[in-house]
């Protein structure tokens, strides 16, 4: 089974509406002619039209950073689908580490999240991973299970063909260490075993698994040419084009 690759950028809390832009409209350009691999670019919130107008008609697909669960209502602070979708986008981040470790978000509220997006018909990257701390205590494998069992709690096979499951090692992000080659089939196979379990083999084997962590032109090929690794989701190194346009045109 061969999975179309998804080369995903996460700004995080980085560019103004118009340096957001601008970063799309050069990374349309590296991704030109690149037709046999998604990508994915995820801006903040306030520059998303900005973006998914610089990348009209390129296939580039935009995703909020993280997304609630209704359509509307007395949320303060919070996005929902519906408003992404004017926006342009057709994707949404969920769980991302920074959210459950600065903000809190729960295993349960993350699940909200992801089903929300799922029913207003987003594509859902469900982002897991361990810590230091529980890589050291040898509970990765345990966490991870746990994640994505909540995570993708109550959500049906035929939403399945719409959602990712980014692996970032906590540890790994933002700190130059990537997991190694190793550490990281390693677990995108354990991932990948669950969900057979949860589902069916068949929806296992279709869906995309994306490595983060410290993903760098020099570090991609060789993550890239792991077979369950299908994907990367990148931060720091999405923040400059040409680092980012390496890292789409992987070989
Ligand atoms: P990083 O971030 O590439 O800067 O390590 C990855 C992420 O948090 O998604």
């Amino acid at each position: 089974m061969t999975r179309r690759a998804l080369m995903a950028g996460n700004w995080k809390m980085h560019k103004t509406a118009a340096e957001a832009k601008l970063l799309a409209e050069q990374v349309a350009a590296f991704g030109q002619g690149v037709t046999d691999r998604d990508i994915l670019l995820a801006p903040p919130f306030t520059a998303l039209g900005g973006v998914a107008e610089a990348v009209k008609g390129t296939g580039i697909i935009v995703a909020g950073q993280n997304v609630c669960w209704e359509e509307q209502g007395a949320f303060t602070g919070e996005i929902s689908p519906l408003m992404l979708k004017d926006l342009g986008a057709s994707a949404a981040l969920v769980g991302h580490s920074e959210r459950r470790q600065i903000f809190r978000e729960t295993d349960e509220m993350i699940n909200r999240r992801l089903r929300g997006g799922l029913d207003q018909g987003l594509t859902m990257v469900l982002c897991i991973g361990e810590t230091l701390e529980e890589r050291e205590s040898g509970q990765t494998m345990e966490i991870l299970e746990k994640q994505v069992r909540s995570g993708l709690a109550e959500v049906a096979a035929a939403q399945m063909i719409r959602v990712v499951i980014a692996y970032e090692p906590v540890w790994a992000i933002g700190t130059g260490k990537t997991a190694s080659i190793d550490q990281a089939q390693e677990a995108h196979g354990f991932i990948r075993r669950l969900v057979v379990d949860l589902y069916e083999k068949d929806i296992a084997a279709s869906m995309r698994i994306l490595y983060g962590g410290s993903v760098k032109p020099a570090n991609i090929d060789e993550l890239m040419a792991q077979p369950d690794i299908d994907g990367a989701l990148v931060g720091g190194a999405a923040l400059d084009a040409e680092s980012f346009g390496r890292i789409i045109n992987f070989s």
